[in-house]
């Protein structure tokens, strides 16, 4: 199987990082790629991604070919020394394709059509889109499969679309027959005795379509589950077409970053390098904690091998409401980030600002001040130190002793409209919680419930609502073994169909756990807090009964629930029924960690300062704004300056360090 490491560690020359970004030519009169190639050499830039979103261009009329700006391109990339990741480009079909075929246009739940003129245009049920974009996949990877420049392949873009047509209705039938088998069956998976919903035909099952008033979850939580399933299958279909012209090449698709769409688990099975595009808020202060955890969440789905930051902006981006700007020495800090986090590949969306089209406003490598700009000169830098750090960091691994439990079935469960709270939110709370183990200093991987848990001294569960039993069955064997476990509020209340366990809370969890009756759920306002003593728990709270032997380590206090254990313990099996403020959080899973044998990257680091090890290298990252000094005892070399540091590291505003021992 082909992986980034035949990339990035070609036999018989020095490893590298690869570095580059989404290259647009067509927008751009010929004339202007030479100066592109030019500066993307000035830019130590060894990769772009082409083509992504061509299609109209290679086939401007249906069943025609144009190729040859695409062969000069590749040429050009080529005699530059720049690979190429080509994409296939059938995330924007050409309007052709909507006229003539209007049913590869997808319908909102609305029933209303999303019209060609945008992008991401299309209906993964479709048997007509399926048939064109497969043509124009083998035709690109027939053409271009012994092109020297090629390297990788990149099927499609951010596959992130839904359908509730008439077409998807037909595919989301037969993909309830294969789970279901019959219409009995999926009766009783979806519970639709409630509100009269029993369904007596195949014909009246539909995609989950706007509605008086609740849907039925589990009806939407199969809806979700076929979505993912059927880009998936768009997406392998493609993949299975450059695979037979190339095997020796990597397919990659990349992935929106924590997006609920797509089941990142098994999406990520079916890809040699897992991608992912990620654009932190500049003005966000949480903004650091979230690109590491986009970074952990990537490096898991991809086992723990090097992975690719497919997109990230140089500046701003075009689509919040007020975009701001990098401050200079953000951008390197977040890309030498992910390089500490296991990123072997370092791509930007995109080499050259438009300068029409719906992203002119969006930053890129090159920005509309050109090579003087300052922009540009961090494009520069950031070439620079990759170049650097290649043969000292590609191919090598994070390690990590702490897993977060995660799961988009999961997500996908959350009773959304109908829930006690449509505050408490399952991303937000995986953050809360990445974000806690990031405060410590504390290093984590990300895992799937039914992946084997037996490497790491803590589990973490933040909200998995749903456990299925092969999942339980996995977390007791893991605390059985031997592991410290510790579950937030909700963990393992609906079974693989989202139907409430009895008691409300799987059984064996709760003896696990130490929860004899799980009595109410006390849901807590924006603003209320639960008082439990030495800190105050925030969004939920619940009244409890403890089964004998269970320990409460923190109890709630005064109003109803006074007494009632807000934190429980039973050996190393611990459950948290609120959500801590973050300070008491960190502070709370730093000591369980300690106690599981799980110490901290470096203690006593000055705020703002991130620690980070990869292979045999201490990558240290400054995301405050003031320069600090941080205590390092013994002798260092910064492979970025080549200095030498004894009992301290300076690191300015944005500051890194990628520190090796030094004799
Ligand atoms: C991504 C997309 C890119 C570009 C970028 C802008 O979602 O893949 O094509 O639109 O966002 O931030």
């Amino acid at each position: 199987m082909a992986r980034l490491d035949d990339l990035t560690r070609p036999p018989g020359r020095p490893p590298r990082l690869l570095y580059g970004g989404d290259y647009n030519p067509e927008q751009w009169p010929e004339e202007t790629w030479a100066e592109d190639a030019r500066l993307m050499r000035a830019a130590g830039v060894t990769s772009v991604t082409l083509g992504v979103f061509s299609w109209s261009r290679i086939e401007p009329t249906p069943g025609a070919r144009e190729f040859g700006w695409l062969d000069r391109v590749m040429d050009l990339m080529h005699a530059h020394g720049v690979g190429v990741v080509l994409a296939t480009p059938t995330s924007s079909p050409p309007p052709w394709l909507g006229r003539l075929h209007p049913e590869t246009l997808p319908r909102d739940e609305d029933g209303r059509t999303e019209w060609w003129g945008s992008r991401q245009h299309f209906s993964h049920s479709s048997e007509a889109y399926r048939r064109h974009a497969a043509a124009i996949t083998e035709d690109l990877a027939a053409r271009y499969a012994h092109h020297p420049a090629l390297t990788m392949w990149h099927i499609n873009n951010e596959y992130c679309t839904y359908d509730w047509g008439d077409g998807a209705a037909r595919t989301f039938r037969s993909w309830l027959k294969d789970r279901h088998g019959t219409l009995d069956a999926l009766n009783t998976a979806w519970g639709t005795d409630f509100w009269g919903q029993r369904y007596g035909d195949w014909d009246e099952v539909l995609p989950p379509r706007r509605a008086h008033y609740l849907k039925n979850p589990a009806h939407v939580l199969d809806f979700r589950r076929y979505t993912s399933d059927l880009l998936l299958e768009c997406y392998r279909a493609e993949r299975d077409i450059v695979r037979r012209h190339t095997p020796h090449l990597p397919v990659t698709t990349n992935f929106m970053p924590f997006w609920s769409g797509q089941d990142g688990w098994a999406w990520a099975a079916e890809e040699d390098v897992v991608s992912v595009d990620v654009y932190p808020d500049p003005r966000d202060p949480a903004a650091g904690a979230y690109n590491a955890m986009i970074g952990d969440l990537t490096r898991s789905e991809a086992g723990g091998r090097p992975w690719m930051v497919m997109e990230q902006a140089a500046g701003a981006v075009n689509w919040r409401t007020v975009n701001h700007p990098k401050p200079y020495g953000l951008n390197r800090l977040w890309a030498l980030q992910s390089v500490a986090r296991g990123a072997d590949a370092v791509h930007y969306f995109q080499w050259r600002q438009s300068r029409q089209g719906a992203e002119t406003f969006h930053s890129a490598m090159l920005g509309h001040a050109g090579e003087r700009g300052r922009v540009f000169r961090e494009t520069v830098r950031i070439g620079e130190d990759l170049a650097v750090l290649g043969p000292h960091v590609a191919g090598s691994r994070v390690t990590t002793e702490i897993a977060l439990l995660h799961d988009w079935n999961s997500w996908w469960a959350d009773p959304g409209d109908g829930a006690l709270s449509t505050r408490v939110d399952h991303a937000e709370l995986v953050r809360a919680w990445h974000r806690a183990l990031w405060d410590a200093h504390l290093p984590a991987s990300f895992a799937h419930p039914h992946h084997d848990l037996s490497g790491h001294r803590l589990v973490l569960v933040p909200h998995l609502h749903l456990l299925d039993d092969p999942a339980i069955e996995n977390l007791l064997a893991y605390v059985r073994g031997g592991g410290t476990l510790v579950c937030g509020f909700l963990t393992g209340i609906a079974d693989r169909d989202g139907r409430v366990r009895p008691g409300g809370m799987d059984a064996r969890l709760r003896e696990l756990l130490g929860i004899d009756l799980l009595q109410e759920w006390w849901p807590l306002d924006e603003g209320e807090h639960a008082d439990c003593g030495t800190f105050r728990g925030t969004l939920w709270s619940e009244e409890l009964t403890p089964a004998p032997g269970a320990e409460t380590v923190a109890a709630y206090r005064g109003g109803e629930l006074d007494g009632r254990p807000a934190i429980l313990r039973t050996g190393r099996a611990w459950y948290v029924s609120t959500l801590l403020e973050p300070a008491a959080l960190s502070g709370l899973l730093a000591s369980v960690a300690r106690e599981a044998g799980v110490v901290p990257v470096l203690d006593a680091l000055p705020e703002g300062v991130e620690a980070v090890r990869r292979g045999d290298l201490l990558f240290l990252l400054h995301h405050g704004g003031e320069p600090v000094t941080v205590p390092l005892p013994g002798r260092h070399r910064d492979l970025l300056t080549g200095t030498v540091t004894e009992g301290a590291v300076k690191l300015d505003r944005f500051g890194v360090a990628v520190l090796e021992e030094a004799p």
